[in-house]
């Protein structure tokens, strides 16, 4: 999720010297500092969405009550409600840090303001923000957890909360055994494809660039994750049809951004592999990147306009079974 202008070896010109010292110079601990007044607005945002949930719940109107009848009590149930509210408010910035990404990696467009250094911290500040909110998602399932299993010793509780949050396979009940290490994949690829941003130079800036375009698959990690385990977008109403059109401008700025990259060996021209500048499996590599990414946005496109996003039925009486109840499973 981070992204920065360094010099690299595929042609394209070095920044001046003065500004690569001053990349140079980023150190995770500053960035933890200047990320501390996004963190408050994150927790604000999440603290907003918690009340939402918890007042939905309380009046009744909560899908995920209508999903898990027993959760109908949000002063019992009030972590698994702040679980909810950290993972969208962690989905809402890996969306914000993921635009801001491609935004700053591909030409960047004339209409953007602010500097290029105050958009890339920017941008490296919503990563490590969404690391944490994804973290504190995660963590309060495990709480939640560990306050449900009463009736076991503390060693014990803290065991099961512990490996059904993070321990990949561990979790063995319903949808929960492919959603869950999905959400676990992304949370655990964002670590290091985030962080390695500060021991680039250890690691060497194209070895770096190179490991974190794979950032992308975190975010669509997270989104399938939420599609598949969220009990607030299960049924094909209004929010689910939000969070789907919500991957379009995603979409779309990475179609622009694999069709206008900012350097030139990534350009594709149609005599690039002929004339030598370009192998014949990357070029082609290339040209599948684009295809794909253009067959995302008409993907998309067509499950908005067609209604058919994978949402059940909101059915008329609650259902007996729930797909990651801790009861009876
Ligand atoms: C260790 C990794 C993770 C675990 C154990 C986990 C656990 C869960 C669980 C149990 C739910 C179901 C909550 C419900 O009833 O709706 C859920 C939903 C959700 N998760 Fe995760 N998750 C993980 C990673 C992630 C990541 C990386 C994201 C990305 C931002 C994320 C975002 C969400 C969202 C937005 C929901 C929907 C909540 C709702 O419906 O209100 N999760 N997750």
């Amino acid at each position: 999720m981070l992204s920065e202008t360094t010099p690299d070896d595929e042609g394209t010109p070095e920044p001046p010297a003065r500004d690569r010292r001053a990349a140079d110079r980023v150190t995770l601990r500053a960035d933890l500092w200047a990320m501390l007044p996004e963190a408050g607005v994150a927790f604000a945002v999440t603290a907003a969405v918690f009340v939402l949930l918890y007042v939905r719940v309380e009046s009744g109107d909560s899908a995920t009550v209508a999903v898990m009848p027993f959760m109908a009590d949000a002063g019992t149930y009030w972590m698994y409600l702040l679980s909810q509210a950290f993972g969208w408010s962690a989905l809402l910035w890996a969306w914000g840090t993921v635009m801001l990404g491609l935004l700053l990696s591909g030409q960047r467009p004339a209409w953007l303001p602010g500097s290029p250094q105050a958009l890339e911290r920017w941008h490296r500040t919503t990563s490590l923000t969404t690391m944490a909110l994804m973290f504190a998602h995660a963590l309060m399932f495990a709480a939640e957890l560990v306050r449900y299993e009463a009736a076991l010793g503390w060693a014990e509780r803290l065991w099961v909360g512990f490996a059904d949050s993070f321990v990949p396979g561990w979790y063995d009940s319903g949808t929960g055994r492919i959603a869950i290490p999905i959400g676990q994949g992304a949370l655990y690829l964002a670590i290091p494809l985030g962080l390695l941003f500060y021991v680039r130079h250890r690691i060497g800036a194209n070895t770096w660039r190179r490991l974190h375009r794979f950032v992308i698959v975190v975010y669509v990690l997270s989104v399938w994750h939420t599609l598949l385990y969220g009990t607030n977008v299960w049924y094909g109403e209004w929010p689910r049809t939000v969070l789907w059109l919500l991957q379009l401008p995603v979409a779309v700025l990475l179609v622009v951004r694999l069709t206008r990259p900012a350097r030139r060996a990534e350009r594709l021209s149609p005599s690039g592999w002929r004339s030598g500048r370009a192998s014949m499996p990357g070029w082609a590599l290339r040209a599948a990147g684009r295809v794909a990414a253009a067959a995302v946005v008409l993907g998309l496109v067509a499950v908005v306009a067609s209604g058919h996003d994978g949402g059940r039925e909101r059915p008329a009486e609650a259902p007996s079974t729930a797909p990651h109840a801790p009861e009876g499973e």
